[in-house]
């Protein structure tokens, strides 16, 4: 008998038996390995002589090939058994009762922009979405807010691409944009969500929340837009009375604009709203530029109103005493168990907020 036949049989006798992962690598080492059968073959091959060299060569492939193959097979059902097995002893019966139960809490966050949209709710806003990846013409260049004006610097935008046409939306103010333009007015719209800017310290964030609000009709004026702010910072601090003033500013979607902040003071480290002499700016607003009706197809002589930009973390943070915007978003479980709120507690205007 050849040789390489005697190292076939003698093969397939050990691997006819019942092998583990262990036994059949070392099977194939035993083979293939540096100085392994058929390796020791393949060295044998420069010494036969030249008229049987290429049968034997021939041959050798033929078997190594087929062993290699037998036993790579092998390996594969073996990881499949081990695998088909854990699955089977690691099965998670669904239908058990818990044992260790532990409720999540909703984000404050989370819980302020449920709250914003109670209060807008009751008085006739629906609510828009728009998406956080957005073109800088909603952004921007719909805005009234040209190439060249600083504020596109002053938002420290984060761009997508090199030509500057996809961003991070910097506000939440392209879905004014995206609201007119894809119906017609009257628009009575607030527009939760995340908003970002290459900005971080205590009171900033790079990525932060705004609530866009929008009141577009025929005759509606700043007293509307004061009177609705007055009404929603006493229902969202539910107080009777706030220390709040509007301070002239400039934004390129509105004139005139203006800027709000309300009085605050830290009593033993502790946020107390409404009162003090501490200001801190909660949101910007103003009367609709005629220029971003223009842009959305609406006739500036007929309509007009007025839009809001309100800052959701920091009204959060005066709301709930928490006095660094950096642990909102730092996901520590601690935090969120003491600053969270209980799932089955949804705000509502007629239940109280945060009861
Ligand atoms: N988009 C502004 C900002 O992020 C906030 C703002 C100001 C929104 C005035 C408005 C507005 O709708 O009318 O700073």
């Amino acid at each position: 008998m050849s040789d390489l036949k005697k190292i076939k049989d003698e093969f397939l006798k050990k691997f006819n038996e019942k092998l583990n992962l262990t036994e059949i690598n070392k099977l194939k080492s035993d083979l293939f390995g540096k100085n392994g059968l058929i390796s020791s073959q393949f060295k044998k091959i420069g010494l036969i002589s030249e008229n049987d060299r290429k049968k034997f060569a021939s041959d050798l492939n033929i078997i190594k090939d087929e062993l290699q193959g037998l036993i790579e097979l092998k390996i594969k059902e073996i990881e499949n058994a081990e695998i088909n097995e854990k699955l089977e002893n690691e099965k998670i019966d669904v239908t058990l009762p818990e044992r260790n139960f532990v409720r999540g809490k909703i984000h404050p966050v989370s819980q302020t922009i449920d709250e914003i949209s109670s209060i807008f709710s009751e008085i006739g806003f629906s609510i828009e979405e728009g998406p956080d990846v957005e073109n800088e013409y909603n952004n921007f260049t719909a805005l009234n807010t040209p190439y060249n004006h600083p504020a596109r610097d002053m938002h420290d935008t984060f761009y997508l691409d090199e030509k500057k046409e996809k961003l991070l939306r910097t506000h939440t103010s392209p879905v004014q944009i995206r609201t007119m333009l894809k119906d017609k007015p009257p628009f009575k719209i607030i527009a939760p969500g995340r908003t970002y800017r290459s900005d971080s310290d205590q009171t900033h964030a790079p990525m932060f929340h705004q609530v866009e609000g929008l009141y577009i009709d025929k005759e509606i004026n700043m007293g509307h837009l004061k009177g609705c702010l007055d009404y929603f910072i006493k229902e969202f601090f539910e107080v009777k009375k706030i220390k709040m003033r509007f301070r002239p500013s400039h934004f390129p979607f509105t004139e005139p604009s203006a800027e709000v902040d309300i009085g605050y003071e830290i009593r033993d480290g502790k946020i107390i709203i409404g009162e003090g002499e501490k200001w801190l700016e909660i949101l910007g607003c103003g009367m609709v530029h005629p220029n971003v009706l223009k842009n959305v197809k609406v006739d500036p002589n007929e309509y007009q109103g007025y839009a809001f930009g309100i800052g959701i973390d920091r009204l959060a943070m005066l709301k709930y005493g928490i006095n660094d915007l950096r642990a909102f978003f730092e996901c520590d479980y601690r935090w969120l168990n003491h600053f969270g709120f209980d799932p089955l507690d949804v705000p509502t205007n007629y239940r109280g907020l945060s009861r």
